[in-house]
């Protein structure tokens, strides 16, 4: 049984001190949880949220990394330093680094590659933009996105999550239906299956994202191939963070 994964990307939001309440009040809740739950805040407080999550449920991961081992890249931060700082995870390809940074599925595959060589779980977001969808070309485009898994075997896929994120889902309060979100997520998984087998296809964690929030979460997280949920917004407080990573544990109880 896939364990649902309820993971805040906290984007360029919170500076420490919010930051660093937040990860107590969540840390402080749940010192052990039957659902993998994970952070990703800035860069500069990756430090002070991992200290103050250590020892919980909670894991800390990076929003982006480069993908060479280290030098002269100023401004980038690379999966050593990821792992040094004590996180666990890494977002790789969030549609906002695709759109406002230019970056390209060769260019992920490459960050994923790095991601898993230095014992990072990745979490490789996919996602069609609205006119896409309007134009019907939502699995070629998802189909196309996983070439970011190009160069990763079957057994590193151990440590590969997928999160679909609609590009028009996000921030923008409309949610993928759930209907929708489950074709999405049944067509990722069938796509798993020809690049990797049964196995594979069946054990791999594919996330949705997209204006999930407290009352639309227990909903998501019911389909069955939604196995957790990226959440953006509604992850910065903890209340809502915390309603949400409920309802993974009420679906949780629900699949099991
Ligand atoms: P949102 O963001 O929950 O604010 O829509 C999700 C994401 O971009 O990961």
């Amino acid at each position: 049984m896939r364990q649902i994964l309820v993971a805040g990307n906290w984007k360029m939001n919170l500076l420490g001190a919010a930051g660093s309440s937040l990860a107590t009040a969540l840390a402080a809740k749940y010192p052990i949880s039957a659902v993998e739950i994970l952070v990703c805040p800035p860069a500069p407080y990756l430090v002070s949220v991992h200290a103050r999550t250590s020892g919980s449920a909670v894991r800390v991961g990076g929003q982006n990394l480069y993908f060479a081992p280290q030098g002269a890249f100023t401004g980038e931060v690379c999966g050593d330093m990821l792992k040094d700082v004590g996180c666990s995870s890494v977002l790789i390809g969030h549609s906002e680094r695709r759109q406002f940074f230019g970056e390209t599925d060769d260019l992920l595959a490459k960050k994923v590659v790095a991601g898993l060589q230095h014992g990072l779980q990745v979490v490789l977001c996919v996602g069609e933009l609205l006119s896409e969808r309007q134009s019907d070309q939502t699995e070629a485009v998802l189909k196309r996105q996983l070439s970011g898994l190009a160069q990763v075997s079957a057994e590193q896929m151990a440590n590969v999550v997928i999160a679909y994120e609609p590009v028009w889902a996000i921030g923008t309060g409309v949610t993928a239906s759930t209907e929708q979100a489950q074709q999405a997520h049944a067509f990722l998984r069938s796509e798993l299956k020809t690049l990797y087998g049964e196995q594979v296809s069946a054990a791999t964690r594919i996330l949705y994202g997209g204006s999930v929030k407290a009352d639309n979460a227990l909903e998501l997280l019911s389909q069955s191939d939604v196995d957790g949920a990226l959440v953006g917004g509604a992850s910065l407080k903890a209340d809502s963070f915390i309603s949400i990573i409920e309802a993974g544990i009420q679906a949780m109880s629900l699949r099991a």
